[in-house]
């Protein structure tokens, strides 16, 4: 990922760049909080326990951290894989997929830096890397986050009934969005 790029990648108003393990304090001060961590996937018991968990290489390489002003402000997940194919197809696809998810501190909501990193990323995706598709979930109750990715022009391609289980509501729904590189390009 990161050495088909290259990083740093600006837009107006941000910075996108490979997260190293020297950002994980910064990251921690804005993930830790209850309206963050509400959603995420892993809730960690403290500061050692994040970095030791955001250190992981194979997390480091799939984080991209989002800077204003020198500032970080907010990461991206960025992880490419092998689209599903069936084994003997020919032209079995390699590294053209890519998931992807954000977090940005809740000091800097609500002013578009989401949708401008997201926008740049999406571009790294299909441009610079070559990706076909890329996909996002999210829980169907975090609005903030499905708002994004429709902001960004992604799809929205179902709807899972009750298939995840979140530690305070229980077995809710989920929604999937993806995006070819064709209908960005359009
Ligand atoms: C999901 C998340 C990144 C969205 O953040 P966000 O601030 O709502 O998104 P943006 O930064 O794109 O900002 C969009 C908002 O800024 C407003 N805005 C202000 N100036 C803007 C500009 N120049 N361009 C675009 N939007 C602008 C928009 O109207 C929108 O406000 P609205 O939601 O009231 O309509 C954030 O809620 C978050 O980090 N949540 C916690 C972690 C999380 O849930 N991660 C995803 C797990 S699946």
């Amino acid at each position: 990922m990161t050495e088909k790029t290259p990083w740093p990648v600006t837009t107006d108003r941000l910075v996108l760049r490979p997260a190293r393990a020297e950002d994980a304090d910064a990251m921690w001060e804005y993930r830790r909080r209850p309206d963050v961590d509400r959603w995420l996937s892993d809730r960690l018991a403290g500061l050692d326990a994040w970095r030791s968990f955001q250190t992981d290489p194979e997390r480091l390489a799939a984080t991209l951290i989002v800077e204003r002003d020198g500032e970080v402000i907010g990461d991206l997940y960025l992880a490419v894989r092998d689209g599903w194919a069936q084994r003997d197809a020919a032209g079995r696809p390699h590294q053209d997929e890519a998931e992807i998810g954000w977090v940005l501190s809740p000091d800097h909501q609500g002013h578009g830096y989401a949708t401008e990193a997201v926008r740049a990323l999406l571009r790294v995706c299909f441009e610079e890397l070559g990706v076909r598709r890329l996909v996002a979930n999210a829980f169907a109750d975090n609005e903030a986050s499905w708002r994004l990715m429709e902001r960004v022009g992604m799809r929205r391609e179902a709807v899972t009934v009750r298939a995840s289980l979140h530690r305070d509501l229980g077995w809710v729904d989920g929604v999937t969005y993806a995006l070819l590189a064709d209908e960005w390009a359009a």
